[in-house]
């Protein structure tokens, strides 16, 4: 018989060095709330010098406390983009909460495994319950509830995926899509990108999504998704899904939803809506009835980590009938057999795409907890009011012009400078220098929309530090660098 183990004991840290690193943590995120408003959102660096600074050579031994911090805080203050900036205004990514943040620094050190229920069952209960409860907000029904997921790209691949489990048959999770016929998914042209890239990851490839056509406002035709509908049935193509969407991507536009709805219905389609983006307007009574139509839905994608502010990443599915995730997720493993006489709660792992998964659900529901509801529809509604103001700024200032109204929290313009006699393309060739001009300047961020083939500068407000003060600096520091150009 080898010799008896000795402990080893390198790993287990003691609770006073815990709290040493703990300490210099709590220590820097402080400081950088505090240091936050007079920071740059981001400055210009290269990807050689970040890695300079941060792909130290991993140690053989450990490396002391104080320079773990001082490498944390090289990361923290040098090497970051602060999306919580007030003056960040790109893409939809929200500002993290800060009750999120300190949830998901607990929610590591518990270390809940949430794949099963017996290894977090508070970590289940906790899911369960946040998910039905916004399920409720969108109106779905009794039975209804769904999961935390990654972002929404993975809540719009598992609401797809049950779309096509439901309304190919099960069978089609064993014998592949390729026994199916042909299936069509409906996403207008403004969808984002992910639907495709959901209908290539289930098999049935990215050109199954139609491409169906949107009014002046961005949004889905119906006229046009029932043309699309009866060309495919006259062709033998099943409509497997209409997958709305509630605030799009790019000009926060909402398809309309009872007309989608009732077609989905009339050809028995699979109804999906993806409301990453939008979907947080039910937090607010004013607001909700933006949505009407959602509660007609099979499924919805809604992204907590977008416009509930939470930190990244978490996005969420939710379903009419929650047993369509444990339909299209189950299986069965040798390997993590329970009697059935212990056997209690839900599996997370038997109704999603992964096995072993965390717990981002702590972080959204202690920001709910912390902050309560009404605080989210205040400041839900007071975003909208900032997109708004900033397109009156823009259109008070001779130099700007509106691409469109602003909708939900996005404004979308572009500058024009003083006399300018040059071409469409030129003007667009000078707002796409712009926009790299203020990502180099890093004082204030933001992305840029093309809509109808002409680009912009696009501001999305879903963070509650901006204010109307760091809407005007937008405008002003894109006019100082616009001058320079
Ligand atoms: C409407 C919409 N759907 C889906 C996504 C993808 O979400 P995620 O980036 O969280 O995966 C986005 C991202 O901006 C979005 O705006």
């Amino acid at each position: 018989m080898s010799e008896r183990p000795t402990p080893v004991t390198d790993l287990a840290w003691s609770p006073a060095q815990a709290r040493e690193l703990g300490e210099g943590v709590l220590d820097l995120w402080t400081e950088l709330l505090e240091r936050l408003p007079a920071e740059l959102v981001t400055r210009e660096r290269t990807p050689a010098e970040t890695a300079a600074a941060l792909a130290l050579p991993v140690p053989e031994e450990p490396t002391p406390t104080a320079e773990v911090l001082a490498h944390l805080r090289e990361l923290t203050f040098e090497q970051s983009l602060h999306m919580g900036h007030p003056a960040y205004f790109a893409y939809i990514t929200g500002a993290g909460t800060i009750p999120g943040a300190a949830a998901e620094f607990l929610a590591a050190a518990l270390n809940q495994c949430s794949g099963g229920y017996r290894l977090g069952p508070g970590a289940a209960e906790i899911e369960l319950h946040l998910t039905r409860w916004l399920a409720t907000r969108f109106g779905l029904p009794e039975g209804s509830g769904g999961m935390i997921m990654t972002g929404g790209a993975m809540a719009n691949f598992v609401g797809l995926k049950c779309a096509r489990d439901q309304r190919l048959g099960v069978a089609v999770r064993d014998r592949g899509v390729a026994a199916a016929g042909p299936v069509a998914i409906y996403a207008s042209e403004e969808a984002h990108v992910i639907i495709r890239r959901a209908a290539d990851m289930l098999g049935l490839g990215a050109d199954a999504v139609r491409a169906i056509r949107v009014d002046g406002e961005q949004r889905m035709l119906a006229g046009a998704l029932a043309e699309a509908l009866a060309a495919d049935v006259a062709d033998g193509v099943l409509p497997l899904a209409v997958s709305a969407t509630a605030g799009t991507t790019t000009t926060g536009s909402i398809d309309p939803l009872p007309e989608l709805a009732a077609l989905a219905r009339e050809h028995g389609a699979w109804l999906h809506v993806d409301a990453a983006y939008g979907g947080a307007v039910v937090l607010s009574d004013t607001l909700r009835p933006l949505l009407a139509g959602t509660e007609h839905a099979d499924s919805i994608a809604v992204d907590p980590h977008k416009w509930m502010y939470t930190p990244q990443s978490a996005g969420c599915v939710l379903l009419r009938d929650f047993g369509h995730l444990s339909r299209s997720f189950h299986a069965d493993a040798s390997y993590i057999w329970l009697d059935d006489a212990v056997r209690q709660g839900i599996d997370f792992a038997m109704h999603g795409p992964q096995f072993s998964r965390g717990f981002a659900a702590l972080k959204v529901w202690i920001s709910l907890l912390a902050h309560g509801r009404l605080a989210y529809a205040r400041r839900i509604e007071q975003d909208m009011a900032l997109a708004a103001y900033l397109g009156e700024l823009v259109q008070e200032r001779p130099q700007w012009e509106l691409m469109c109204p602003a909708r939900l929290s996005i404004c979308c313009f572009r500058h024009r400078p003083d006399g300018w006699t040059g071409t469409e393309e030129e003007l667009d060739r000078h707002n796409e220098r712009l926009m790299t001009a203020i990502h180099a300047d890093g004082r204030v961020y933001c992305s840029n929309a093309v809509i109808d083939g002409r680009f912009g500068l696009r501001a999305c407000i879903v963070n509650f530090r901006t204010e109307a003060q760091d809407v005007e600096r937008l405008l002003d520091v894109a006019e100082e660098l616009a001058r320079g150009l």
